[in-house]
């Protein structure tokens, strides 16, 4: 099929909007990213990125003249041949996803449509059934302009993302699939058109995020709405209970004395399993994992079903983080008073997401506890300070002022930085030098012959 480059709206330039548009423009399509936060879009339309994502500020600067940052729907949503809604969907106090961004965001999209055919597709994840609410909405809105533009046409695709912070702009350039629901094959056909170069891989690959050598052509999954929908729901709840579930047996190794990260690399070589997402630790976190899971149940209770795996997957997940307060309790016998070191706030490493991060709820339950905290992150801290004012006092700006007079320090999130830290430095200045690998990527061994008394949370 030739190539054929296409106007662009997306609508939300998050972590996933602000990816997705500034990688179809890197391919050639011409995209106008529409956010409603002013300062965002100042940022962006002076080339800097607000969020930390390795790459990104060179992937704008190559996609620039194909791009443009903007606060208004009429600037951004007539004549594009596809919109991608891509708002956050938080988890309301039940579980179920809060959709009123969503929602507000279609009302606009309806207000601004006038082109003879768009897709309008949802990029966030929404629960399944959602592509026929808001094409309904869609509808709804559209009916109720005064003026409605003839010959305007609009159909509502799935196209849900599985990028990983961090790896955003790699998992978005050379993904394993792409998956495209509608029922509705001229959709079908537009979406498919869009990732052309995508799906044959003929574009040219940016310095900064080699093509992988192993990589063919990309699958491509093209499918009814429900599926599309369910398939992404799916897949992070399966990567979730894979974590929870080496988290599990990582316990019980732990008891019988066998080692986990020996046990996983075993496993993992069996294709059937996979060696990806077994690494045993504090737990999972971030915007997706723990609130799909949710989603996940809160869908199937409304058809009076339960799904006991992703629940269990849910409560090892929670049980991970108290591990590791216990850990630390059980060697220091006392915590009221002890200061605790966290290495790492960010989820994960190589994002500046907080947002489910096991750090928080480790400091949490430490202070509840009567330990002195103090949180240490390379890149996170400025977000940390604005986003958890309640945390913000106990932030460390530097590792020296962490480490001293610390009666344990415990690896929350294994960013690069602290993998290849002068470990040997800092054990002097500790009180006790107690050190929790939070994520088992410590070399047990050599800790101790620094000086550490080196634990694990599978250990
Ligand atoms: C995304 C997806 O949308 C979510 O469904 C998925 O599960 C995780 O990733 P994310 O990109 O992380 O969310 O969201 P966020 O970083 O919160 O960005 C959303 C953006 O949309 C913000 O910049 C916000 O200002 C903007 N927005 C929100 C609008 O422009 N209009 C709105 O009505 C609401
Ligand atoms: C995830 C999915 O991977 C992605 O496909 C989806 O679309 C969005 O959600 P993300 O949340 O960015 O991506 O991060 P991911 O790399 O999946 O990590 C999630 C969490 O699992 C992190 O807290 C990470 O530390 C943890 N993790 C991951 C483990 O504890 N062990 C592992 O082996 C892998």
């Amino acid at each position: 099929m030739e190539e054929r480059y296409m106007k662009v709206c997306v609508v939300g330039t998050g972590y996933v909007g602000l990816t997705t548009g500034v990688s179809l423009a890197f391919l050639g399509h011409q995209v106008t990213c529409v956010d409603l936060d002013q300062q965002k879009v100042d940022m962006l339309n002076g080339g800097r990125c607000p969020i930390y994502e390795p790459g990104m500020d060179d992937l704008l600067a190559e996609a620039a003249p194909n791009l443009t940052f903007t606060t208004s729907y009429t600037d951004a949503v007539p004549g594009a041949d596809v919109v991608f809604v891509a708002v956050q969907t938080p988890s309301a106090p039940d579980g179920s996803p809060d959709l009123r961004y969503l929602r507000s965001a279609a009302e606009s999209v309806a207000q601004n449509l006038d082109h003879s055919f768009t897709v309008v597709v949802n990029k966030s994840t929404v629960p399944i059934g959602s592509g026929n609410w808001v094409d309904a909405i869609l509808r709804e809105s559209f009916a109720q302009r005064a003026e409605r533009p003839a010959g305007c046409e609009f159909s509502v695709a799935s196209n849900p993302e599985f990028l990983r912070e961090g790896n955003a702009i790699h998992d978005t350039l050379f993904p394993d699939r792409i998956v495209i629901g509608s029922d509705n094959p001229r959709s079908l056909e537009v979406l498919n058109q869009l990732y052309r170069p995508i799906i044959n891989q003929t574009f040219t690959a940016p310095s900064f995020s080699p093509r992988p050598d192993d990589i063919g052509a990309v699958p491509l999954v093209s499918t009814d709405l429900a599926s599309a929908e369910l398939i992404k729901y799916a897949a992070n709840a399966f990567l979730a209970l894979k974590i929870s579930y080496a988290n599990e047996i990582g316990q019980l190794a732990a008891k019988v004395g066998a080692d986990i990260t020996e046990v996983t690399r075993g496993m993992g070589l069996d294709q059937r399993i996979g060696s990806r997402f077994l690494q045993a630790g504090v737990g999972w976190g971030g915007s997706c994992f723990g609130k799909d899971t949710r989603a996940l149940i809160a869908t199937a209770a409304e058809y009076n079903y339960s799904m006991p795996i992703v629940q269990a997957a849910r409560e090892v997940n929670e049980r991970q983080r108290l591990i590791a307060v216990e850990r630390l309790q059980d060697e220091l016998r006392i915590l009221k008073g002890r200061k605790i070191g966290l290495l790492g706030i960010a989820f994960k490493p190589n994002t500046d997401d907080l947002r489910d991060s096991p750090s928080l709820d480790i400091a949490n339950l430490l202070l509840a506890r009567g330990a002195r905290v103090r949180l240490h992150d390379p890149i996170a801290g400025e977000r940390f300070r604005r986003e958890q004012p309640a945390l913000a006092p106990y932030l460390s700006e530097s590792l020296d002022d962490l480490f001293d007079d610390c009666d344990a320090v415990v690896l929350v999130t294994e960013w690069a930085q602290y993998l290849e830290l002068d470990w040997s430095k800092f054990v002097g200045l500790m009180r006790t030098p107690i050190l929790l690998d939070g994520r088992h990527v410590l070399d047990a061994d050599r800790m101790a012959r620094l000086g550490y008394k080196y634990l694990a949370i599978a250990g």
